[in-house]
């Protein structure tokens, strides 16, 4: 008997269904033994907890396209990893005990950066962890693309178009606030898909004097409006400068309620000219997958299951280069995959005129 067990964590995206639909389906049509397959409940704090029930392949059918996931998740920091619950249960061997009484030959666990730090720890204290590369941010390092990007980009691409028609009969100067935590694949992305005239990112410092100075040379060139789409991370070169703690002081200090709205004030500001916020925020994380990401979650989950037959574990499974591959979780750990200032698509950007305010 193969036993496994899935686990969603952290934020949510848009194809978590279809990569363990993936997993499900390769593990059934390709085990040479009964398999029983383990559905956590709600993340970490399932395992936890002992929170889970037993899934049948019918439960994984039809899901490919429905977001969310069937199994509910949760954030376990990875910081408070070793400090007890409220109630005194001590996370990582209460995971153990978990998992050892459910007999698990394999955990797939589907998460971003701070759970694949997790699932790292899990492994060195001797469970075998197969991670999938989930996050709309796209800053899971090792591999070239996670799942749920795709479709978070055609959201905020949709919102940016959207705006765009009213922006023009207005003639107002729109400020959108697009999710990517610390780095700024989305905005960048979905910048560029939306036809925006200025992109901020937080893996390019900008000047609020470049910002001003690209909406004004739009309308000097005869534009009624202006789009500027901005990470939720975005940071000034100043910003960028002070030392960590400070920086993070700021921020908590924050009145208005993220950093879209004080841009969106000092380009008024300094412009005179009428502006808007707009936030899809967590819009970019709902609905059904798009056909790319249902793609690659079933690339993610068909390897993952592959891997787990061979006996693989401690890995990640990941793209490089257009290839599908397995990297070690003590590589992936702990490091954050960021916008590279200097890579084609910026500077192609650049050359398009759209100003990073850098
Ligand atoms: O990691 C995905 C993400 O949507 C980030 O882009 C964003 O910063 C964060 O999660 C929001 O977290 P929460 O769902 O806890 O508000």
């Amino acid at each position: 008997m193969l036993r496994i067990g899935l686990l969603t964590s952290g934020g949510d995206c848009q194809a978590l269904n279809a990569t363990m639909r993936g997993v499900v389906k390769t593990i059934l049509n390709k085990s040479k033994e009964p398999v029983e397959i383990w559905g956590i409940e709600d993340g970490y704090q399932g395992l936890i907890y002992g929170r889970w029930h037993k899934l049948e392949w019918q439960n994984l059918s039809g899901v490919l396209t429905q977001g969310g996931t069937i199994l509910g998740t949760s954030r376990t920091p990875f910081k408070r990893l070793d400090t007890p619950e409220a109630d005194g249960v001590d996370k990582v061997p209460a995971m153990k005990r978990n998992y050892n009484k459910l007999k698990l030959d394999c955990l797939f666990m589907l998460g971003g950066n701070g759970s694949t730090k997790t699932a790292n720890r899990l492994a060195q204290e001797g469970l075998n962890i197969i991670a999938l590369p989930k996050t709309i941010d796209n800053d899971t390092w090792g591999t070239d693309i996670t799942f749920g990007f795709t479709s978070a980009i055609d959201v905020a691409t949709r919102c940016i178009d959207d705006i765009h028609t009213t922006a023009s009969s207005h003639g107002r100067v729109f400020v959108i606030e697009i999710m990517g935590h610390k780095v700024g694949w989305i905005p960048l992305h979905a910048g560029i898909a939306g036809g925006a005239d200025v992109i901020l990112i937080p893996e390019i410092p900008y000047e609020m004097e470049n910002v001003v100075k690209a909406i004004e040379q739009r309308e000097k060139d005869g534009g009624r409006f202006a789009i500027v789409v901005v990470a939720e991370g975005a940071i000034t070169k100043e910003e960028a400068a002070m030392p960590k703690k400070a920086y993070k002081k700021k921020v908590a200090a924050r009145v208005k309620p993220s950093v879209a709205y004080d841009i969106a004030e000092e380009i008024a500001q300094r412009t005179g000219r009428e502006v808007r916020v707009a936030v899809p925020g967590h819009t970019q994380r709902g609905g059904a997958p798009d056909s790319q990401d249902r793609i690659f979650a079933t690339q993610c989950g068909v390897e993952g299951a592959l891997a787990c037959l061979r006996g693989e574990f401690g890995i990640m499974v990941a793209k490089r280069n257009n290839k599908m591959c397995c990297v070690p979780l003590t590589e992936v750990a702990g490091k954050l995959k960021y916008v590279d200032p200097e890579s084609d698509l910026v500077r192609e950007a650049k050359a398009l005129g759209i100003s990073f305010g850098d």
